[in-house]
């Protein structure tokens, strides 16, 4: 049994204030639901999360982390340092940061394995290009990107793993995948993880849609077999809008 998860992914907003703010209006909203959920907030805000939702079983989420476990690497946070934080859960190359990141699947495999080394649970990003969409290539791409980025990946580890998959197209555009692209995708993705690690494992995979998840599509895609879940962006700047998502 998958136990539905839908996680906002708040990119790069919100200050500590405007978390805190958030924070105290969705506890309170959040009460009585069987959804799982998480915010990926930026490192700033990841303290003012733990501590604000403490005892509400709401999770937080980074939105990054680096792979090696300390050094000289400007700029960058270690995974030790978000476990002391206490966050539950890491998303993993995300299409932003393969596009202006240099994220490679070389790297989301190392910083999964990092990762898989102690209790955080990743949220792996994948999903084609409208290019790639329109030329047909589109299975291809997201199997060479669940192959690279989960290479060496142990079926025991698998299964603490989330996939997200996250058309770029789809992103911040207004532009949804149709219930039925997104159905499609996941259960390919599902498929193609059935490969790899055996029917077993893939079955307990949680595999989350996200691009333009919003209280008004959120029903249509969360009824689909093969999806488990969302990753939502825009809409999970507002707690209202947010708790619609998860009251699908
Ligand atoms: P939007 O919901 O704003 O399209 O963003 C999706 C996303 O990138 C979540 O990670």
């Amino acid at each position: 049994m998958r136990i539905p998860f839908i996680a906002g992914n708040w990119k790069m907003f919100k200050t500590r204030a405007e978390a805190k703010a958030f924070a105290e209006e969705f506890a309170k909203l959040y009460t009585g639901t069987d959804v799982k959920t998480a915010i990926c907030a930026p490192y700033t805000d990841l303290q003012t999360l733990v501590e604000a939702f403490a005892g509400t079983g709401i999770g937080v989420g980074a939105q990054n982390v680096h792979f090696a476990d300390e050094g000289a690497y400007t700029g960058e946070v270690s995974v030790k340092m978000l476990e002391d934080i206490g966050v539950d859960y890491c998303i993993v190359g995300h299409s932003e940061r393969r596009q202006y990141f240099a994220e490679t699947d070389e790297t989301v495999n190392l910083k999964l394995k990092k990762l898989l080394e102690g209790p955080i649970r990743p949220i792996m990003c994948c999903g084609e290009s409208l290019e790639q969409r329109d030329s047909g290539v589109l299975f291809d791409f997201v199997k060479s990107q669940l192959e690279g980025g989960l290479a060496g990946i142990s079926a025991e580890d698998m299964k603490k793993i989330v996939i997200a998959y996250e058309p770029i197209w789809a992103i911040g555009t207004g532009r949804t995948a149709t219930p039925e692209q997104a159905e499609e995708m996941c259960a390919f993705i599902r498929n193609t993880l059935i490969d790899m690690y055996g029917e077993e494992v893939a079955d307990e995979v949680i595999i989350q849609y996200g691009g333009s998840v919003k209280p008004a599509n959120a029903t249509d895609i969360m009824n689909q077999d093969e999806i488990d879940g969302a990753l939502v962006g825009g809409a999970s700047l507002k707690a209202e809008d947010f708790m619609k998502i998860i009251d699908f």
